[in-house]
């Protein structure tokens, strides 16, 4: 059994390929694994959030993948701020850092790019951060997508720096949980490309079904094939791979039949689609409506999850005071 850490932001819905890709990994990882999942809100203070934004949206988000289906009696499941933990080991981990290492990281001069007015520390000490998260449970995978594999690699940097530093093997090098073959990837409707890599081509768990149909008829297309069995086109392509998701076989049969007769209508295609779509999220809005309104039910979760994050954490740092030399007078 390994130990697995991953951070969630709080910022964004979740889209259905969020819920295709990370949360079914993250639900088949709590079967198997040592899980810690928790809602980074630390690291969304860097874009500087009302109060009321901030609540907001962790709420949102913990209610969301609640309802897609993280169990929080299989994994620890908690919010960042309610370990203090995490902030010592950050401060720690700080001192061997070194500015010009933060400087060229991908993620920091892409943010630097993007929020010219508001390059705070916090942003350059953003994967000090994450390495404190995923090292304060000594984990040993952490699921990730290709945008945070060099963070990743700060964290193992992190890691290997501090047991040198003491000549210690104290924190395992965290490594990427490799889920091979398994991924599914749910395309945008924008014709080509992931779904959520740009503004507008999601479908979203918590969208309206009115919103999800328009979204829908106007998803792009072609002209239409001309030749029996010809080549399909992306956005063909796509909106085929997203009804094999959420659609029967037998629907999905009919319309590759049609397609391949070149008796195809787009449009009868995107109507079911869209209504397979919407029964398909349906049940899951509702779950998350119910949730978001049991304060005391999200509640319990929080602490739950916060007293079990914090029996490693506690652990953790008990450790390394005492490697670093910190002693009681
Ligand atoms: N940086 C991650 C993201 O943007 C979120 C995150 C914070 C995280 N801490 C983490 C992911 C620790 C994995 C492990 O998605």
């Amino acid at each position: 059994m390994e130990t697995v850490v991953s951070g969630i932001r709080p910022t964004g819905n979740l889209h259905l390929g969020n819920y295709f890709g990370a949360v079914k990994n993250f639900i088949k990882m709590q079967q198997e694994h040592n899980c810690y999942f928790f809602i980074a809100d630390y690291h969304s203070l860097t874009t500087h959030p009302t109060p009321a934004d901030l609540h907001g949206s962790v709420k949102q988000v913990l209610a969301e993948y609640l309802a897609a289906g993280l169990d929080p009696e299989k994994s620890t499941l908690f919010i960042q701020s309610d370990l203090p933990e995490v902030s010592e080991l950050y401060l720690l981990l700080n001192m061997n850092a070194y500015v010009g290492e933060l400087e060229r990281t991908t993620s920091f001069k892409d943010k630097v790019r993007a929020q010219p007015d508001n390059v705070n520390a916090g942003l350059l000490t953003y994967p000090v951060l994450m390495a404190a998260d995923i090292i304060l449970h000594k984990a040993s995978k952490v699921p990730v997508g290709k945008d945070q594999e060099q963070n990743l690699e700060m964290a193992r940097k992190f890691a290997r720096r501090f047991n040198h530093m003491y000549n210690q093997e104290y924190f395992p090098e965290p490594v990427p949980f490799n889920f091979g073959e398994q991924l599914i990837k749910i395309p945008g409707l924008d014709g080509s490309g992931k779904m959520g890599k740009s503004e507008g081509n999601g479908i979203f768990l918590y969208e309206e079904a009115d919103s999800i149909r328009k979204k829908v008829m106007r998803a792009v297309t072609d002209s239409g094939p001309t030749a029996m069995n010809q080549e399909v086109s992306e956005p063909i392509q796509n909106l085929f791979a997203i009804m094999k998701q959420v659609s029967t076989p037998d629907t999905l049969l009919y319309f590759t039949e049609k397609y391949a007769s070149c008796e195809i209508r787009y449009g009868d295609l995107k109507k079911q689609l869209a209504e397979d779509i919407v029964n398909f999220t349906a049940p899951i809005r509702e779950k998350i409506i119910a949730i978001k309104s049991d304060e005391a039910y999200l509640s319990k979760v929080a602490r739950m999850g916060a007293i079990k994050a914090r029996e490693s954490a506690q652990k953790t740092i008990k450790d390394v005071r005492e490697i670093i030399g910190f002693k009681a007078f």
